[in-house]
């Protein structure tokens, strides 16, 4: 048996929390919150970040060098305290810790920008380095850290197999041209062709890349094997809007299953949305109270409308007629949408906020607004596409049956200007026993965003990359 106190391992504050006796030692580690003076003790509150709250630590004014000690226990200092785990005498905790030993690690300097008082979101935008000691900011990225894990355990338990498909490539896959190009050619002198352009075969690659819009693609060729595959990392975009839904890098799960069809897809992504819903209820409670409180009063009971009721399901043509007739009772909206148009995000959020009141697949999308891969149907002006919209969000995945005819396929390859000669090992797969299949992709910070009722995209990734700011 260890007696000294120092010989005590560490415990987190949020097993602490959870004692069920007293404990004679307890080693904590971590950073002031706040400390109160009063004449014979402090209250010095530690956060570790592994949960909301913090602990209350007593220290004794008879501790040695008391005073120096917590003058250098300023909000933001860093501290190793070991003690005693007793019942608090306080409301709003169960335990606090009698300090025995009290150890300043790092001090903080007068410029510590976190102070006690409320910090807009922008301005911990500008201090993102910190942000996460911020109790909102902890929640936000405690829940990012345990859906990642649901995300890998839903398509686990189904039998789908993680797949890591390139960051670099050659190909565009959404054919939107939004790449952002990855080239070790010198910018100011590049190689140039007789004709006078970039001459990218005497670039790294000896080709043009950029960074991945999606790994559908090669996904794609996964389950043209594996059967069922997800993938799960950063994706990049280099679309110039500035919205609080888009950001620049991004972190999308893409499934992809063969023998499936559109209405099985749709099934999945349903069933992927409110298992994650789910997840988070049973083991974000502290977490959801907290946003629910402070970030958004409607949140719980929104989500838990969610895991009521089925998805509503809508096709694009009938969206459109319940957008006309809405404009008909006199709804004004920024832009009026016909058939063939995009939908825009008023048009999304007014289809499941106002009309459904819940989530809603829209599929079946006019042909011309839609990628080359999507399966085309036999009215020759719609494809096999399924977004799925949810209140407060909007567009929180976006998938697709894909066209698995070869013939189909290579005319569509040419109606949209892509080199069928690029694309010929995915042609390949229709040639090599094709079978129907889809997917879709979910956008991560989309459904964080969903999940603790964040309105800004740059609020739920750790170091958000948006037009003009790659800082941190
Ligand atoms: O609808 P998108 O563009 O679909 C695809 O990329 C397909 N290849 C997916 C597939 O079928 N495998 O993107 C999918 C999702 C969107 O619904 C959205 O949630 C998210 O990715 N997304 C973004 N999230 C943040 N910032 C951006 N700029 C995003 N662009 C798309
Ligand atoms: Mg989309």
């Amino acid at each position: 048996m260890k007696t000294s106190a120092h010989a005590t391992s560490r415990t987190l504050v949020k097993d602490a929390h959870r004692a069920t006796a007293p404990r004679e030692h307890i080693h904590l580690q971590g950073w002031v919150r706040t400390r109160r003076d009063s004449r014979m003790l402090s209250f010095v509150e530690l956060n570790d970040g592994s949960c909301l709250r913090g602990m209350q630590i007593i220290v004794n004014a008879t501790l040695p060098d008391y005073a120096s000690l917590m003058q250098r226990s300023a909000t933001g200092a860093s501290i190793s305290v070991h003690g005693q785990l007793v019942p608090s005498q306080g409301s709003g905790q169960r335990w606090e810790v009698v300090a025995r030993d009290y150890t300043v690690i790092g001090e903080v300097d007068a410029a510590y920008p976190l102070q006690k008082k409320g910090h807009t979101l922008e301005f911990l935008r500008a201090h993102a380095h910190l942000r996460a000691r911020t109790n909102l900011f902890g929640a936000v990225f405690r829940m990012r850290s345990r859906l990642a894990f649901a995300v890998h355990e839903f398509f686990q338990q189904r039998g789908f197999y993680y797949v890591h498909t390139p960051i670099i490539t050659a190909s565009d896959c959404e054919g939107a041209g939004e790449m952002f190009n990855v080239t070790t050619l010198d910018l100011a002198t590049p190689p140039r062709t007789p004709a006078g352009e970039v001459d990218y075969s005497r670039d790294f690659f000896g080709q043009r890349t950029s960074l991945t819009v999606s790994g559908q693609l090669e996904g794609e060729t996964y389950a043209c094997a594996l059967s069922n595959i997800y993938t799960f990392g950063p994706t990049f975009r280099a679309e110039n809007s500035n919205t609080s839904r888009h950001a620049a890098e991004f972190w999308m799960i893409e499934p992809e299953a063969a023998f499936l069809d559109l209405d099985g897809d749709m099934q999945l992504a349903e069933d992927f949305v409110t298992h994650l819903i789910r997840d988070t209820f049973e083991k974000g409670a502290e977490e959801m109270a907290f946003f629910n409180q402070y970030v958004d009063k409607g949140l719980i009971s929104r989500l838990e409308f969610v895991l009521t009721r089925p998805f509503q399901r809508c096709s694009y043509t009938e969206a459109v007629r319940i957008l006309d007739a809405a404009t008909t009772h006199g709804r004004v909206w920024e832009r009026d949408v016909k058939w063939g148009d995009n939908l825009q995000s008023e048009h999304e959020r007014f289809l499941t906020e106002e009309h459904f009141k819940s989530p809603v697949v829209v599929h079946d999308y006019p042909r011309a607004l839609k990628p080359f891969y999507m399966r085309a149907n036999d009215d020759g002006r719609t494809v096999r596409a399924m977004d799925v919209l949810v209140p407060g969000v909007g567009e929180i995945i976006g998938g697709s049956q894909r066209e698995e005819r070869l013939d189909v396929l290579l005319s569509n390859l040419g109606a949209h200007g892509l080199d069928a000669h690029e694309y010929a090992w995915y042609a390949d797969l229709r040639r090599y026993g094709t079978v129907p299949h889809s997917g879709f992709g979910m956008g991560f910070e989309r459904l964080l965003m969903f999940a603790t009722g964040m309105a800004n995209i740059r609020d739920v990734i750790p170091y958000a990359r948006t037009p003009g700011n790659a800082g941190f």
